[in-house]
C-alpha cells in the first residue's frame, strides 16, 4: 500500500506525474526529499480566534511537531473546521456533523500515515472521533485540556457551573449587575476548556478510557509544560503508528465503548458525552443500548467529586491522579484487556497510575460521592425511545414527582414567556420545552436547562422538574429530563402535551408518564401538524442537516454517516 507523499494522488490520470507534480509543489516550501520520504503524521490544526478554548492549540502544534521529528516523521498540520460553543449560531451541535465531514475528508483526501487530531471545546473531540472512525487512519486525540480556575471575593470559580449559578442569582435579584459584570471576567481565566466536568472534560476523560488519547493525557491543565511534554509524546507514538498502526477501529471496539461508558457514569459525566459516544459508536457499526447504559447507571458509582454534581475542578482531578486512577475504583466492571493507543492495555495503564496520598477529589466505592452513576434513562409514553436525566446533579426530594404541565411551543416561546408574572407556574408544576430536539430547533441547543420563571426563583426557588427534547450543558445542575426521543418536531408524544396536564416522573422506577387517556391522546394526534419550515428543502448545509439528521438515541449523526452494524460478536 502507498505511504507518504505517494499516498491518494491527486487524480490526473497519470500516477507518476500525479507524484511528481505533489513534490513539485510541496517543495515550493523548503522540504528537502529526505523529509519527503518520511512517513508523514498529519495534525489538525483547530485554532480560531473565535475559539478561546483552544487557544494554546499553536503552542500544542509546535510539540507535536517537535515529537514527530525526534521519532523520524514529517509533521504537517492543516486546519479544519474549529468550533466554540459561545460563538456558534444556532448551536454547536448544528455544526458537529460538518466538523466531522470536513475532518474525514481531509484526513482521507491529503497524504498523511496517521494524524494527531487536536480538539478540546465541546463538540471538537466528538467530531474528530467520528472523523476518525469513518476515515479509518491511524489517529490519535490530543486534548487542548481545562482552564485553571478562577477566584472572586475568596471563592473558586469555574465555568460554567458557576456562570450559571450565578447567572440564577442575578435573575433572583440577589447578584448585582455590577457584580454579574466583575465576575465575568473571572470565570474563564485561562485559555483551555470548562474546568468543571462538563462535556468536554467529559470526552477528553472519556476518550482516554476509550483508548483513543495517551493515558493520563485527559485532564492536565492547558497551561501547563506537562500537557506540552503530552503534545510531545503524542507526536512521536503518531510516528509509531504511522509506520505500524492500529487503526481507530482496531481501538474503538465494543469492549472499548462500554469502558467509556462505565467512565461517564463514574465521572458524573454529562448527557451529552451519551450522545457523542453514540454518534462515534454509529461511525464504528456499534450500537449503544440505552438499557445497558442504564443498568451502568446503577452498578456503577460517581467518583469523581466535580462540579456540577460534586465540589471540585479538573486541575484537582489531573493531580489527584486523573482518570486512569479513578478507574482503578471500578477495575472489576472494565474490559481491562482493551488496547489503547499508547500500546498498552487499558488494564496495564490504570495500574500505572499514581496513587496520592490523602487525596479525596477521587472517591472509593465506600465514600462515593453517589452509590449509582450519573445518569438514567427514562421510558414510558411520553418517552418511548428513551430520555435522560443527571441524577448525580439533580434534586433528591424530585426524583419521584408529579406535577402540572406548564409547557412552552419552543425557545422562543419560553424566552418571551417564562419570565413574565403572569404566568401560572408554581413550584410544583413541571416544566416543558418542546420542539427544541436535533430538527425542531434545528441543533438540539443546550435550552433543556430551563430558566426557573423569575417570579418564583424571587421566592428563593432553585430547583423545578423540567423536560424536553434538547440538551443540557454537562455545566448545569437540577431535575432535568432531556433528549425525549422522538422529538416534539417529528410527531413525538411530547408534542400531544398541553398546560394543565398531569406529568409524572418517577427515576428509581425509570419511567417520564404522561397522565392522559389514550383516546384523548388519539385526538390530539389526529389534530397534530408539523411546525413549518423543518422538511429539508432549503438549501445547503441547513438543508442537509434537516433531511439527514438522526434522533438523540442515535447520537444525532446524519443517516449517510453511520456504519452498518459490526456483528454483536466482533
Ligand atoms: Fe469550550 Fe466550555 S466553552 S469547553
Amino acid at each position: 500500500m502507498a505511504t507518504g507523499m505517494r499516498k491518494g494522488l491527486t487524480s490526473y490520470g497519470d500516477a507518476g506525474f500525479s507524484l511528481f507534480l505533489r513534490k513539485a509543489f510541496i517543495k515550493a516550501m523548503g522540504y528537502s526529499d529526505d523529509a519527503l520520504d518520511r512517513p508523514i503524521v498529519g495534525i489538525t490544526d483547530t485554532f480560531s480566534d473565535y475559539n478561546p478554548c483552544h487557544g494554546n492549540v499553536p503552542k500544542l502544534i509546535e510539540a507535536v511537531k517537535r515529537g514527530v521529528m525526534l521519532a523520524g516523521g514529517l509533521p504537517m498540520s492543516f486546519p479544519t473546521v474549529s468550533i466554540h460553543e459561545s460563538f456558534s449560531n444556532p448551536t454547536s451541535m448544528f455544526l458537529r456533523n460538518l466538523m466531522a465531514m470536513d475532518t474525514e475528508e481531509m484526513i482521507r483526501a491529503q497524504p498523511m500515515d496517521s494524524v494527531v487530531l487536536i480538539g478540546g471545546c465541546d463538540k471538537t473531540v466528538p467530531a474528530q472521533l467520528m472523523a476518525a472512525a469513518s476515515a479509518d487512519v491511524p489517529a490519535i486525540m490530543l486534548v487542548t485540556g481545562p482552564m485553571l480556575v478562577g477566584h472572586y471575593k475568596g471563592e473558586i470559580l469555574g465555568a460554567c457551573t458557576d456562570c450559571r449559578r450565578l447567572w440564577g442569582q442575578h435573575r433572583a435579584g440577589t447578584f448585582s449587575e455590577s457584580e454579574i459584570e466583575d465576575v465575568s471576567g473571572r470565570l474563564a481565566p485561562t485559555t483551555g476548556t470548562c474546568m468543571v466536568m462538563g462535556t468536554a472534560s467529559t470526552m477528553a476523560c472519556v476518550t482516554e478510557a476509550l483508548g483513543m488519547s495517551l493515558p493520563g493525557s485527559g485532564s492536565i491543565p492547558a497551561t501547563h509544560a506537562d500537557r506540552l511534554r503530552a503534545a510531545e509524546t503524542t507526536g512521536k507514538r503518531a510516528v509509531e503508528l504511522a509506520r505500524n498502526g492500529p487503526r481507530p477501529r482496531e481501538i474503538m471496539t465494543r469492549a472499548a465503548f462500554r469502558n467509556a461508558l462505565v467512565t461517564l457514569q463514574a465521572l458524573g459525566g454529562s448527557t451529552n458525552g451519551l450522545v457523542h459516544l453514540t454518534a462515534v459508536a454509529g461511525r464504528c457499526g456499534i450500537t449503544i443500548d440505552l438499557d445497558e447504559v442504564d443498568q451502568l447507571g446503577r452498578d456503577v458509582p460517581v467518583l469523581a467529586d466535580l462540579k456540577p454534581s460534586g465540589a471540585h475542578y479538573l486541575e484537582h482531578f489531573h493531580w489527584a491522579g486523573g482518570t486512569m486512577r479513578m478507574l482503578r475504583e471500578v477495575r472489576e466492571l472494565l474490559a481491562l484487556d482493551a488496547m489503547t493507543i499508547a500500546g498498552q492495555t487499558l488494564g496495564a495503564a490504570i495500574e500505572a497510575a499514581p496513587e496520592i496520598p490523602g487525596q479525596t477529589i477521587i472517591r472509593s466505592r465506600a465514600t462515593a460521592l453517589s452509590p449509582t452513576g450519573a445518569m438514567a434513562v427514562l421510558r414510558g409514553n411520553l418517552a418511548p425511545r428513551g430520555a435522560v436525566i443527571k441524577q448525580s446533579a439533580a434534586s433528591a426530594e424530585l426524583m419521584q414527582h408529579t406535577g402540572r404541565a406548564v409547557v412552552f411551543d419552543s425557545v422562543e416561546d419560553m424566552t418571551v414567556r417564562v419570565d413574565d408574572d403572569n404566568l401560572d407556574v408554581t413550584r410544583d408544576d413541571v416544566l416543558v420545552l418542546r420542539n427544541a430536539g436535533p430538527k425542531g430547533a434545528p441543533g438540539m441547543p443546550e435550552a433543556g436547562y430551563l430558566p426557573i420563571p423569575r417570579k418564583l426563583a424571587r421566592q428563593g426557588v432553585k430547583d423545578m422538574v423540567r423536560i424536553s427534547d434538547a440538551r443540557m450543558s454537562g455545566t448545569a445542575f437540577g431535575t432535568i429530563v432531556l433528549h425525549i426521543t422522538p422529538e416534539a418536531a417529528i410527531g413525538g408524544p411530547l408534542s400531544l402535551v398541553q398546560s394543565g396536564d398531569r406529568i409524572a416522573l418517577d427515576v428509581p422506577a425509570r419511567k417520564i408518564e404522561l397522565q392522559v387517556d389514550e383516546a384523548t391522546l388519539a385526538a390530539r394526534r389526529k389534530a397534530w401538524r408539523p411546525p413549518a419550515g423543518l422538511d429539508g428543502r432549503g438549501r445547503g448545509y441547513a438543508g442537509l442537516f434537516l433531511r439527514s439528521v438522526l434522533q438523540a438515541d442515535q447520537g444525532c449523526d446524519f443517516d449517510f454517516l453511520v456504519d452498518p452494524p459490526r456483528a454483536a460478536a466482533e
